[in-house]
């Protein structure tokens, strides 16, 4: 396929990897990303920094909610093709900053579809999240189970994405992706999420603290196999459809806090408090539908990817300072 790939939130953590991978191949790629101060906007250079000089990569700085901004993308370069990740990303945070969320996930999904409509693109990848399942109690969690009851504004942003995402390819024919990830980590990994907090404080003889009794499960998604699943979405556009990237396989916080100090080397020093509020109980995915459709097919285990992740967190985080 000609033309570009634009990969919004490209500097960010998930977005950074599928840079890599689609430089890597070959392809043309445009990163538009804000360099939010959510985390310290140094590392997102430092993620994409390798790339600066090379003459298929373009970088624009912005927002994706600008829409006069955007339309100067599409108007000066040939996108052909949408990987749109960049979104504010954290679930306590959007308690306290609603509108914030609504404006940059929401507006900007918007944005980006109604550009992506205009300028006739192929394919449009949403990267959604495993939270707009909310609290279900039926496990595995699969695209066909109702997701009408998400319990923060974050994940009620990613469902109404979702929504207008079906409208998009409902009116105009746009062939969208929207994939549901659960849980990613590795290298690179976002510091407020807790395998990057948790590997921190036990390294540096910090208390974590677990919120709930330990007994929440997260379905831990390594992010090269988040990536293979999003360039599978990429080459192959469906009109419509949802799909799940997990590991399929639950690990309770505390089997978690073992992983991690089994790499760390280091135990736990422990504080216990109530669940939060917006945080969901547990999340495991169904992953028949990606398996037969994208070929998707998750490899890395949580002690696997977690030995990864702190190799790169010793290299880059603690001898790089
Ligand atoms: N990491 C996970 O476990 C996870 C799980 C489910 C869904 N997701 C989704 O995957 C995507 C990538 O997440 P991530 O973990 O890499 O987070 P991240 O914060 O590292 O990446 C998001 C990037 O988007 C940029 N950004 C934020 N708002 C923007 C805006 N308004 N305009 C332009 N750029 C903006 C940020 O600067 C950042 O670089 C997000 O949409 C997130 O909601 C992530």
């Amino acid at each position: 396929m000609e033309g570009k790939i634009l990969v919004t939130g490209g500097a960010g953590f998930i977005g950074s990897h599928v840079v890599d991978a689609l430089l890597a191949r070959g392809e043309d790629v445009i990163v538009v990303d804000n360099f939010n101060s959510y985390y310290d906007p140094k590392r997102k250079i430092q993620n994409i920094f390798p790339h600066f000089q090379k003459k298929r990569f373009i970088l624009a700085a912005g927002n994706v909610e600008d829409y006069s901004f955007m339309q100067d993308i599409f108007q000066k370069y040939n996108v052909r093709r949408i990987v749109h990740l960049a979104a504010k990303a954290g679930v306590r945070a959007s308690i306290e900053d609603p509108v914030g969320y609504k404006i940059a996930n929401i507006d900007g999904t918007l944005n980006l579809l109604e550009l992506a409509k205009k300028h006739k693109v192929e394919n449009f990848v949403f990267g959604s999240s495993s939270s707009v399942y909310g609290n279900s109690l039926k496990i595995p969690f699969s695209e066909d189970d109702r997701a009408d009851k998400p319990i923060s504004p974050y994940a009620a942003t990613k469902r109404m994405s979702e929504l207008l995402c079906h409208t998009y390819n409902h009116l105009f024919q746009l062939p969208v992706s929207c994939l549901r990830f659960f849980t990613v980590y590795g290298p690179r990994g976002r510091p407020d999420m807790a395998p990057y907090i948790f590997t921190d404080s036990i390294y540096q003889g910090k208390a974590i603290t677990l919120y709930g009794n330990g007994s929440t499960k997260r379905d831990y998604t390594f992010v090269s196999d988040i990536v293979s699943g999003i360039i599978s979405a990429l080459d192959t556009p469906h009109s419509f459809e949802i799909f799940n990237l997990g590991n399929n396989h639950m690990v309770s916080l505390q089997e978690f806090v073992s992983v991690i100090e089994n790499v760390v080397g280091k135990e736990a020093v422990i504080e216990r408090k109530d669940l939060f509020p917006g945080d969901v109980t547990l999340t495991c995915a169904d992953i028949s539908k990606a398996q037969k459709m994208l070929g998707y097919s998750p490899k890395v285990s949580v002690e696997k990817g977690m030995q990864e992740f702190f190799s790169w967190y010793e290299k880059e985080i603690i001898f790089s300072v």
